[in-house]
């Protein structure tokens, strides 16, 4: 579900963008993911996050895909003269690209806006090469459906997850978490890793 106007404010804002260079620096310690890697990020907004990773992780490429194309047109003008990054309309439930594409998968507060985000998890793990890491940022219920809150933002309403939900779903997805997993009343923070054989 794409973000309504105060939730775009906060996206676009220097607050976020904050926030995201801290979060990428406690994902870099947890993940030890090394330069070169082949990474996706889902659900990329303005690309802020997107530019923080390219310096931090140096990556070989970086796909960063969004539903939104006017989020993709902000993202397209701030990374102008970066040839590693490669900006794509698409929808995260259904990801354009084939099994085991990917050495990591980049999740900075998206897999909430999924109508599905079963789904959701399910295509990060199909898109991840054996041993790939899943880096994440999420959001819970507690903070966006809270009074007020609910009907500021938009968010879909059905089959929502807290900490433990989004822990069972990565488990039957094959994405085993890593040391370092941190997880709040409204937020969790983590890195789970796919299996090496999927049965
Ligand atoms: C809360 S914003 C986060 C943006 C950015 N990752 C950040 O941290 O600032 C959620 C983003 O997910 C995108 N989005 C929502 N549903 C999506 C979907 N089904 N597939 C891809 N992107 C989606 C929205 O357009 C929006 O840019």
């Amino acid at each position: 579900m794409l973000v309504n106007w105060p939730e775009r404010v906060f996206c676009n804002s220097v607050a976020r963008r904050f926030i995201l260079k801290r979060q990428l620096g406690s994902l870099k310690a947890m993940s030890g993911l090394g330069p070169g890697a082949r990474c996706l990020e889902i659900g990329c907004g303005n690309g802020n996050g997107a530019l923080h990773a390219l310096r931090a992780f140096e990556p070989a490429q970086y796909h960063a895909i969004d539903l939104d194309p006017d989020m993709l047109r902000l993202a397209a003008a701030k990374a102008r003269n970066e040839q590693r990054l490669c900006l794509l309309r698409g929808d995260a439930q259904a990801l354009p690209f084939r099994d085991a594409s990917f050495d990591a998968v980049f999740n900075l507060g998206i897999i909430h806006h999924l109508e599905d985000w079963r789904r959701g998890l399910a295509e990060v793990s199909r898109v991840l090469v054996p041993g790939g890491l899943f880096l994440f940022e999420e959001i819970y219920p507690a903070l966006y459906a809270a009074p007020i809150l609910r009907d500021v933002l938009a968010h879909p309403r059905g089959d929502r997850f807290d900490g433990r939900e989004f822990r069972r779903e990565l488990a039957l997805q094959a994405l085993a978490l890593q040391p370092g997993y941190r997880e709040s009343r409204f937020t969790i923070l983590g890195v789970a890793r796919k299996a090496h054989s999927v049965s």
